[in-house]
């Protein structure tokens, strides 16, 4: 039994009536499946907004469906959503109501937090925005000297890095092409150093990203990055035009000499991992533009009504959930693999490894005991065709069962129509023969069929029955990186709310920080830190030598 009175997840009769149903099924075999159910390729698959979702490829029946669901039933994922949405604090660790949907909703809608809607907040936060990047782009917003803004930087880490930097990656065919936009995030000089070194100070914005505003990377870069202007502009008011602040804390801006003027509020039920459709977002809207944010925004907010109304059968976030917890619960499956087929998603894993590991990272539940059962996976992944020739290898013929999400377009971006269209269509057959492969594999018979000599045939073989989802949209567009994005946001909480765990903390990153403050000292004044473990103090000596020290 839980604390709270519930029957311990791994002991309810959904958990014990799928365990059973995975025996019974043994080695599914995707080929049987086919064969016996020639409409399973239509049958599963689902649609949401512009997102088409084949399922097909899953190692599961319709009982194994409806076992799932079963078990998201007698979990309340359904419950828990309504209370998400409905702004009660499911983040009980924190104490706080988890709202990142109401950064995406309607004007007129109204989401109340402790009795108070705040919906208009968030569109006047958005209207500000709008304006700011409308100033910037048009040049009417100029650095100190009267120099129009042509290079703009994004200083954070987390959160408040991953989200603008990948979707500002995944839809540059839709910015401002003449605007330079740049990301630091490491405490690594080399970042800020790199991203700096061949900017005009007097052209260059600083966006300095933090909900907390005390983490001490983005603290430090940003205090570098000022010295760096002022060491060129030699004025302390330039700061007020090349420095703004996207935050939760007015009051630690203002702190670092941040006029809260141009500061861009939050809020502490956005978290950091579901905050760039917030103010978080600034530096993606300067490039992109007010109005393709809000098309972005209207993508987010089109699934999250899906995620909210639809029934179980047809719900797409809850069917990739279960999926998941179908292969890491009952196939000890211990990690996914996410693989866009579009260059331009090149962040898109990173960024999810922060929205799933950070959520779902976990094995204290909800009630404060430690869970019996494999919470969130280790996300990976790069895209296609690059991965094909690096790391395929392992998933095709590897030991390890590893569940994969490809998500490929119908058309290149716009940009890109005058290129010749073989080579979309070649990357795009690449895409469906991957997930056809993984599926169906070679069977010995087929590879002796093509004349190979007996001993090469084991190593030919290709045993498939490796599960895919394919995602297919046809064009990645704001919306449809908003609709991408929102879809996995929902799988993440589906999964969380499964294990009973809560996903929107993430305590497990402090001892790191509070490790990191102690070990200071040691490095550059040689302190004598007490407790420090015998190999740390070793290693920590021979840094010093090795620096000289
Ligand atoms: O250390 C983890 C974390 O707290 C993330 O959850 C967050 O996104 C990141 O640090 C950055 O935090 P902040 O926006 O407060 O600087």
């Amino acid at each position: 039994m839980n604390a709270d009175g519930r029957t311990r997840l791994n002991q309810t009769p959904e958990w014990t009536a799928l365990a059973k149903h995975r025996e019974e099924l043994g080695e599914v075999r995707l080929r049987e499946l086919f064969a016996g159910d020639p409409g399973r390729g239509t049958a599963y698959t689902l649609r949401v907004g512009d997102l088409y979702i084949d399922y097909s490829k899953h190692l599961v029946t319709d009982d194994t469906l409806r076992l799932l669901r079963e078990l998201a039933l007698a979990t309340d994922v359904f419950g828990l959503r309504d209370a998400m949405f409905g702004g009660e604090r499911i983040n009980t660790t924190e104490d706080r109501a988890v709202l990142h949907t109401a950064l995406r909703a309607a004007r007129d809608t109204v989401v109340e937090v402790d009795g108070e809607n705040v919906v208009p907040a968030v569109h006047a936060v958005l209207d500000k925005m709008a304006d700011f990047a409308g100033r910037v782009r048009s040049g009417e917003w100029t650095g100190h000297t009267g120099k129009r803004i042509r290079n703009v930087v994004n200083v954070g880490i987390g959160g408040s890095d991953l989200g603008p930097a990948m979707a500002y990656e995944a839809l540059r065919a839709f910015t401002d092409r003449d605007l330079t936009v740049r990301f630091v995030s490491n405490v690594d000089g080399a970042d800020l150093h790199e991203a700096i070194r061949d900017l005009d100070p007097a052209e260059t914005l600083f966006i300095i990203a933090s909900k907390t505003f005390t983490t001490i990377e983005t603290v430090t870069n940003a205090t570098s990055a000022r010295g760096w202007l002022l060491n060129a502009l030699k004025d302390e008011a330039a700061v007020a035009r090349h420095f703004v602040a996207l935050s939760t804390n007015a009051e630690k801006v203002a702190g670092f000499g941040i006029d809260t003027a141009n500061m861009f509020e939050f809020w502490d039920w956005v978290g950091g991992r579901y905050s760039y459709d917030s103010a978080i977002g600034l530096s993606l809207m300067i490039a992109i533009g007010p109005d393709r944010f809000r098309e972005m925004l209207d993508g987010f907010r089109l699934v999250d009504e899906h995620f909210r109304t639809a029934p179980a059968e047809s719900n797409v976030p809850l069917l990739l959930g279960l999926l998941g917890v179908w292969y890491g619960n009952f196939h000890d499956a211990q990690s996914h693999a996410v693989l866009p087929y579009s260059h331009y998603l090149s962040k898109f894993t990173a960024y999810l490894q922060q929205l799933d590991m950070e959520s779902n990272g976990k094995y204290v539940g909800r009630d404060g005991r430690e869970v019996e059962w494999q919470t969130g996976p280790v996300v990976w992944g790069t895209p296609g065709t690059n991965g094909q020739h690096a790391y395929y290898q392992l998933i095709h013929q590897g030991t390890k069962l590893i569940p994969a999400d490809f998500i490929g377009f119908a058309e290149p971006v716009a940009e890109l129509s005058g290129e010749p269209a073989a080579q979309h269509d070649l990357l795009m057959a690449n895409f469906f023969a991957q997930t056809q492969a993984l599926a169906f594999g070679k069977t010995p018979d087929e590879v002796r069929g093509e004349g190979v000599p007996e001993e090469l045939v084991p190593h030919k073989t290709f045993k498939g029955d490796h599960p895919t989802t394919t995602i297919l949209a046809r064009e990645l567009t704001p919306s449809v990186l908003g609709q991408l994005v929102a879809l996995y946001e929902h799988k993440v909480f589906v999964q969380g709310a499964v294990w009973n765990i809560d996903s929107f903390d993430q305590w497990g990153v402090e001892l790191g920080k509070v490790l990191a403050k102690r070990v200071e000292p040691a490095l550059t004044e040689g302190a004598d830190v007490p407790g420090l473990d015998a190999s740390t103090k070793a290693l920590v000596a021979t840094y010093r030598e090795l620096r000289g020290r």
